[in-house]
């Protein structure tokens, strides 16, 4: 008996095959013609293979007539072509159930529940069609990202998630310690750090950044691909405390060459998941966000804008928009603001560069004009900034200054310093927030929903 997924029973090649599914009824409905119905889904896709379970089965009035949602089994039967919407149906030889789940206290039924309900169920809300299609999407988006690195070249390193340096200079860091916090080691009335684990305040990393330069300085064109964690007290539906974020970082590659990557890395990104999610894409495109196949489409098919933020500020200046922070040069973008841009005034993709140094980190690129850093920041419809990044400032004095600007601590970044010492070179990369890639192409509105486990403030349950 050969297993197969739900996904391929319901091909029409598979007819006349002996089978076995396995999976979690959906649905179970009796005919007055002494057999019944039954919904399989196991997850492989977002529809279910219909199972004909005969009276005749030994099991039939036993248990069989006692399936509701939830209930696990394993089917074994012949793949007949069905007269019914789908290609193909189950005549089952026998159904052997696993496990039941009481409809009494079982919470998916068919009642619809908000995905706000649902997030309280985190370990069960996988079995609802949009959180396994979110779960397909997001599979395919980490899969589109490998390959693409892949492909051209790029090395897989693995940067740390313990780390002593704050890469973005925001003091957002979540502490990581074995100090017993109710007396903490002391001397001079502070915390004493030489008797903590590492000897020193260490955190959880808020980007591999800095560490991909260092593999990029030595070996060319790395990404990093890894758990990032802000401690931003920021309650908003594009916020975690925890997520992924995918870093490519390339020696030798300007701003121009960074913009380049990022475009084409996007472009793959959403080309892929139309191509290899197709089911699962139709569904968003129907029950979530009516636009957003017309959206990814169309953005594969055109070229982004670039603009360089001083412009960006006279056009916001003269749109006469009444927005709840008033923009000026030096202010940083709210989220009202990038989707004007992209929503109203290029309807498009829009990569924003050349930020005033004062809101932006240390290792940015300083212009000549002495007042801009070479950053970017690729905004989208709804979502608003996707990917951070930046030339990286590689001449070791004007870092220095920087540093000191920001009143950074030069002897604790000694290392990455070094750097510019020892045969530095121009070099470029950005971060692509995993959640608000998947966000964009799903529709989701809520970013807690395209993480199977999310993390904000007060939510830690599972
Ligand atoms: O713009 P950010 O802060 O850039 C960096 O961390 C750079 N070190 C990246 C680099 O150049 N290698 O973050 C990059 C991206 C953002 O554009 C956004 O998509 C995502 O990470 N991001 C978040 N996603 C979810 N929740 C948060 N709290 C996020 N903060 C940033
Ligand atoms: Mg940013």
């Amino acid at each position: 008996m050969e297993r197969i997924t739900v996904a391929n029973a319901r091909r029409a090649e598979t007819v006349g095959q002996q089978v076995r599914v396995q999976g979690w009824i959906r649905t179970r409905r009796d005919s007055k013609g002494g057999f019944s119905f039954l919904e399989v889904n196991d997850g492989s896709c977002m529809a279910n293979i219909q199972v004909i379970a005969d009276a005749d089965l030994g099991n039939y009035e036993s248990e069989i007539k006692k399936l509701s949602a939830g209930c696990s089994v394993t089917v074994d039967g012949e793949v007949k072509e069905s007269g019914g919407k789908q290609a193909t149906e189950i005549l089952a030889k026998t159904v052997i159930v696993h496990g039941w789940a009481d409809p009494d206290e079982f919470p998916l039924q068919k009642k619809r529940h908000s995905f706000e309900k649902l997030r309280e169920w985190a370990h069960l809300r996988p079995r609802t069609n949009t959180f396994g299609a979110v779960a397909r999407v997001r599979n395919c988006v980490c899969r589109s990202i490998h390959n693409f690195f892949q492909e051209d070249g790029f090395l897989y390193v693995h940067t740390p998630i313990i780390t002593a340096s704050d890469c973005e200079g925001a003091g957002e860091m979540f502490k990581v310690t074995t100090l017993d916090l109710d007396s903490p080691p002391k001397s001079d009335g502070k915390i004493d750090f030489s008797h903590d684990f590492f000897d020193r305040p260490s955190y959880l990393t808020v980007s591999g950044q800095l560490e991909a330069e260092i593999y990029a300085t030595a070996l060319g064109k790395v990404y990093t691909f890894g758990p990032t964690f802000r401690a931003e007290n920021s309650n908003t539906s594009r916020h975690l405390a925890e997520f992924w974020m995918v870093e490519p970082e390339m020696a030798f590659y300007e701003l121009e060459d960074n913009m380049e990557l990022a475009e084409s890395f996007l472009k793959r990104i959403f080309g892929d998941v139309m191509d290899q999610c197709g089911e699962d894409m139709q569904f968003f495109n129907e029950h979530i966000d009516k636009t957003v196949l017309e959206t990814l489409s169309g953005i594969v098919d055109s070229e982004f804008v670039r603009l360089p933020y001083t412009e960006a500020i006279s056009l916001l200046e003269k749109s006469g928009q009444d927005f709840e922070y008033p923009v000026s040069w030096g202010t940083d973008l709210q989220s009202e603001h990038e989707r004007f841009l992209t929503e109203q005034e290029f309807k498009s993709p829009v990569i924003l560069y050349d930020y005033p140094s004062t809101i932006k980190p240390f290792y940015m690129k300083v212009n000549d004009d002495g007042k801009t850093v070479r950053a970017m920041d690729v905004l989208v419809p709804k979502v608003g900034e996707i990917i951070g990044g930046s030339q990286r400032e590689h001449r070791l004095d004007v870092l220095e200054s920087r540093m000191a600007e920001q009143h950074l601590n030069a002897d604790d970044y000694w290392w990455y310093i070094d750097l510019r010492k020892f045969g530095t070179v121009p070099h470029s990369g950005f971060g692509l927030g995993l959640e608000r890639a998947v966000q964009f192409v799903t529709g989701m509105a809520n970013i807690r929903d395209v993480i199977p486990f999310p993390r904000t403030p007060g939510n830690a349950e599972f």
